[in-house]
């Protein structure tokens, strides 16, 4: 090979992993010590320039959601060694104050850059802890055999395609049968395990903005936070919102929202449940 070529070889190695999957475990691990402890400081290293945000509002890690020891019942993450990044859900089932949590970070593969956490509780969108962490329980969220992998464009072109429907009738959204939807605490999933299905109808003038990805390949996953716009029918401004999804051969097979609704119970919605194909 010429050494031009081996030079290119090297430059295209390093541009796809940016980060291992090992500090990113890491970096995993000092979060969940940290809110277990109730100790931001147990967190990784934080860059200078770092920003917390908490329903993607600045906010004080010092004082937020970390700074209280919180018992975790559940967790499940996602790392993406591409964009160095990695998300977090977490499900909190004391009867005193009971949480479902979604934490993003961005890294630079050495400190941590951002975290942007969505935390929920009573009054945001159909939460319900218990519900969200015993549908989670039926579910299979293992590492995917190698040769059994999408590719990290497929994973990401199936969450892509579910917000992009949103806003297009005409998009085609690879939903697997079955696949199903748990929000809040409520499940698509319950009716007929064999047949669920995802596909509930979804409104079409609903554009999602600002996505941020953390997509990983073993996990068959992606991580999308977005503006939700219509998500809260009392704001106007979109909503701040998590979609996980699983997908297995190119097909969504699970998809767990982290919704918050800003000051209004229920996003507007209070003591509704669950309403297949809700639209906005
Ligand atoms: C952040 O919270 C900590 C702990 O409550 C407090 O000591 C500190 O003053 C706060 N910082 C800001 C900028 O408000
Ligand atoms: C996170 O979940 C794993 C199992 O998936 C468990 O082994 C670990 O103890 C959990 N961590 C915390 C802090 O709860
Ligand atoms: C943190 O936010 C400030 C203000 O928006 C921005 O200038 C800075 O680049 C951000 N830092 C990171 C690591 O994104
Ligand atoms: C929450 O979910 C659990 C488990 O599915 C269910 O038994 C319970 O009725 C739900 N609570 C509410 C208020 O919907
Ligand atoms: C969807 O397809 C129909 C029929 O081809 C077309 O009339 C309509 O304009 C398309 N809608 C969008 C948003 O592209
Ligand atoms: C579940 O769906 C399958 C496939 O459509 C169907 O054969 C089966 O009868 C359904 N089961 C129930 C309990 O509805
Ligand atoms: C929700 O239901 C509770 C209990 O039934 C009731 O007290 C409350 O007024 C309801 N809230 C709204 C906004 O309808």
């Amino acid at each position: 090979m010429l050494p031009s070529a081996l030079l290119a070889v090297a430059l295209a190695t390093s541009a796809t992993a940016r980060c291992s999957r090992t500090f990113l475990n890491d970096a995993i691990d000092s979060y969940l010590a940290a809110q277990s402890k109730g100790e931001p400081t147990a967190l990784f290293t934080l860059t200078d320039n770092f920003n917390y945000t908490e329903q993607f509002k600045p906010a004080n890690i010092s004082s937020g959601i970390l700074s209280k020891a919180l018992q975790i019942d559940h967790n499940l993450s996602i790392k993406d060694p591409v964009l160095c990044t990695a998300f977090t859900e977490l499900i909190v089932l004391d009867p005193g104050h009971p949480y479902v949590i979604g934490t993003r970070m961005e890294l630079d593969g050495q400190r941590i850059k951002k975290i942007e956490t969505l935390v929920t509780d009573e009054g945001d969108w159909l939460f319900n802890a218990t519900g969200y962490a015993y549908y989670s329980s039926l579910e299979n969220w293992d590492i995917i055999p190698e040769d059994q992998r999408d590719s990290r464009e497929v994973i990401q072109a199936a969450g892509d395609a579910y917000f992009n429907r949103f806003a297009d009738a005409n998009i085609t959204v690879p939903f697997g049968t079955p696949c199903a939807r748990l929000e809040g605490g409520a499940y698509t999933g319950g009716r007929n395990i064999s047949a669920n299905t995802c596909n509930l109808g979804l409104p079409s003038t609903i554009k999602v903005v600002d996505r941020r990805y953390v997509v990983d390949e073993e996990m068959g996953a992606v991580n999308i936070y977005v503006g939700f716009p219509g998500l809260d029918r009392a704001s106007k401004e979109p909503g701040p919102d998590s979609h996980l999804f699983r997908v297995e051969k190119g097909k969504l097979r699970y998809i767990h929202t982290v919704s918050t609704c800003e000051g209004h119970p229920g996003c507007g919605l209070s003591n509704t449940t669950f309403v297949p194909g809700r639209t906005a």
